[in-house]
């Protein structure tokens, strides 16, 4: 079995040198993170506005503008990207790996009709498509992500279409390509919760029967732990906590993912008496993180400890005394992965509260 991820990202950094006023300020989106994706698995990404979940994922396929600084290392099946030429990234960008965004109408043009648009992406892969092949597999897409009708539905332009159904079509453009990695940055967030649930259960399907591997974004805790095997909490440009998605849920242990999950509303919650805690204070400007943990301004746990310097990510190897869970123990048949999941995956977790407690680096 081949052990090698499909994507490996290690300490990347991401920094942007702005105008503030007449002031010039270095924006620290993103401060090292590191993760990994293996073929078919699906990461969540969750975390407030300004938390670096965007910068990151762009600057997989190099998406970010120039005035970036990026550092640290992406590799692609083994392959580095970062460095790559324009021409050699074209050959990841939408084949290799494909975005789907929040607002799918924004992506299109108003005058365009989808049968051109389809055509002009099967044309990227290969350039001598005739239009009547285009059209077919369009329809064939089409079908595969729900769109009933599909050859008809070709002639339609952009406004005759829902937001749900723009976004199907944005996910049959990005297999038009025959993407492997799908990045899906808040692909939900403007649609309504039915809709959302049958987006989430499409692309839950696609990995399935495509063996793709999606990056999901978005602010729902909730919704993420639905879709995804290992969730990853981002806060100031910096991983909080990673786990596999049933130990965030039910343990996780920062106190900024529980402060997370205690502002996020369950579905049926507003006939309970159960209450939504708000996350109080401002989100932490990355033009000047604090110098120790950025949740500290906002914590309710925080220790002087806390304001020196940033803790480090740690592994949680077990119950260390202060009810700590072995997420190894965690049963993954119980998530819909359609693989089998015999890997090692270790609950990573910032945070001075458990310095002590028997966790490795
Ligand atoms: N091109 C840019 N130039 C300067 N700063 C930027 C640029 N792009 C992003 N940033 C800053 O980097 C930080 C992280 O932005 P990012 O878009 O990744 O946040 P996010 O977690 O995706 O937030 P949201 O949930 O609102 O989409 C923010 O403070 C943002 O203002
Ligand atoms: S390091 Fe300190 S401030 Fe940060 S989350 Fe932990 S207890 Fe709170
Ligand atoms: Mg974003």
């Amino acid at each position: 079995m081949n052990k090698m991820p499909l994507l490996a990202v290690k300490d990347l950094k991401v920094s942007f040198s702005v105008l503030r006023g007449l002031e010039q300020a270095y924006v620290q989106a993103v401060r090292g993170v590191s993760f990994e994706l293996e073929r078919g698995g699906i990461l969540g990404i969750v975390g407030e506005s300004g938390s670096g979940k965007s910068v990151t994922t762009q600057a997989i396929p190099a998406l970010l503008p120039k005035s970036a600084k990026v550092s640290g290392s992406v590799r692609y099946e083994g392959k580095e990207l970062t460095g790559l030429d324009t021409e050699s990234l074209r050959g990841y960008r939408g084949k290799k790996i494909g975005m789907i965004y929040q607002e799918p109408g924004r992506s299109y043009d108003p005058l365009q009709n989808m049968e051109s648009v389809f055509l002009e992406t099967l044309r990227n892969s290969d350039p001598a498509i005739s239009r009547e092949a285009s059209a077919a597999k369009a329809a064939a897409l089409l079908k595969e992500v729900g769109l009933d009708n599909g050859r008809e539905r070709l002639s339609n332009f952009p406004h005759q279409f829902s937001g749900g159904q723009l976004q199907r079509i944005g996910i049959a453009l990005a297999l038009a390509q025959s993407c492997e990695l799908l990045i899906a940055d808040e692909p939900t967030t403007a649609l309504d919760v039915t809709i959302q649930k049958q987006i989430v259960d499409l692309l839950k399907s696609l990995r399935k029967t495509r063996q793709i591997s999606i990056i999901f974004i978005s602010h729902d805790i909730d919704l993420v732990a639905d879709i995804s095997d290992r969730i990853m909490v981002m806060y100031g440009g910096l991983v909080m906590e990673a786990a596999n998605s049933p130990v965030i849920a039910a343990e996780a242990q920062h106190p900024y993912t529980r402060a997370l999950l205690q502002a996020s509303p369950r579905f049926g919650s507003h006939y309970s008496r159960e209450r939504l805690i708000p996350i109080p204070g401002k989100v932490t400007d990355p033009a000047g993180p604090e110098p120790g943990c950025p949740f500290a301004p906002r914590c309710a746990r925080s220790q002087a400890e806390c304001a020196q310097e940033v803790p480090e990510l740690r592994i949680i190897e077990g119950n260390a005394g202060h009810g700590f869970t072995d997420s190894k123990g965690i049963d993954s048949d119980t998530i819909e992965t359609g693989r089998p999941d015999n890997q090692e995956t270790p609950h990573e977790i910032r945070c001075v509260l458990f310095k002590q407690a028997g966790l490795k680096t």
